[in-house]
């Protein structure tokens, strides 16, 4: 029986929900692969690959601050604040909820998650490439800028994973999956790995399975359960849902 069956009803169940760019959609920030995507207007190898910032730095920081820019005038919407209020309810009935996030931006906390893993970095940060400090950093970076870690000049990266580059908290995501009783993906196209596999290596574990998304998603025949419409509607209803089987 997949464990979700026995778990759902009771006590201290675990979530593991995977989030990608279709939950922030709504808030204004744009998609990678959707037909007016980020992709379909920008090349990401000229912007989101280690070679490319070395060969045109000033190109990838513009994007990269103009994305920034956009998301500091973001709010999160009633998606994100569905998984905020999931985690605390979850919570107090002594379950838990594991928010992974494939998105840069932070809405998920502004929305009041408390536990987000960025798996792909995070856009309001900067990374030292001389000695590895990550910093908040909310203006634009450029070649001039200095690390405020050691010191060093022309050595600030945007923090984000790029194409090439493994994905950061690998470990604890699959531990964290090894113990989910229900495995969640919402809003993403599942057609990056390694966060496209999870739904996979979830089936493996016979743990149950469930995709919301605008349309369905390139794994969408491997969930147990899918319900498709825009992230703000069915993530606060599926909330709902879950919250009175606890
Ligand atoms: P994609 O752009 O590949 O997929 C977005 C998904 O969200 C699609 O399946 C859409 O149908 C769905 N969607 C769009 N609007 C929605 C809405 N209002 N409600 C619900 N779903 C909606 O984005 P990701 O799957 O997140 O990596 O992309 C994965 C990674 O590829 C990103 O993290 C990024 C990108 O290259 C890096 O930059 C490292």
């Amino acid at each position: 029986m997949p464990r979700a069956a026995r778990k759902v009803g009771n006590t201290n169940m675990n979530i593991f929900i995977l989030t990608g760019a279709g939950i922030s959609a709504e808030s204004g920030l744009g998609t990678f692969r959707d037909r007016d995507g980020l992709w379909a207007r920008f090349d990401p190898m000229k912007l989101a690959t280690p070679e490319a910032f070395q060969r045109d730095p000033d190109e990838v920081h513009a994007f990269y601050n103009f994305r920034r820019r956009n998301l500091i005038e973001a709010v999160p919407n009633a998606a994100h604040l569905a998984l905020a209020r999931l985690e605390i309810r979850l919570a107090e009935k002594g379950g838990a909820l594991f928010l992974c996030t494939q998105n840069v931006d932070d809405l998920h906390e502004r929305a009041g998650s408390h536990r987000v893993t960025h798996m792909h970095g995070e856009l309001r940060k900067a990374r030292c490439t001389n000695c590895a400090a990550v910093a908040v950093w909310d203006r634009d970076m450029g070649r001039s800028d200095i690390c405020p870690a050691c010191g060093a000049s022309k050595c600030l990266r945007p923090h984000i994973v790029w194409f090439g580059e493994i994905p950061l908290y690998m470990e604890e995501i699959d531990e964290q999956l090894g113990h989910a009783d229900l495995f969640v993906s919402i809003g993403t196209s599942g057609s990056v790995y390694p966060a496209a596999g999870f739904v996979a290596e979830a089936r493996r574990m016979r743990i149950r399975t469930c995709e919301l998304n605008l349309d369905p998603s390139d794994n969408a025949h491997l969930f147990d359960e899918t319900c498709y419409g825009p992230a703000s509607k069915t993530v606060p209803k599926w909330t709902e849902a879950i919250l009175e089987k606890l």
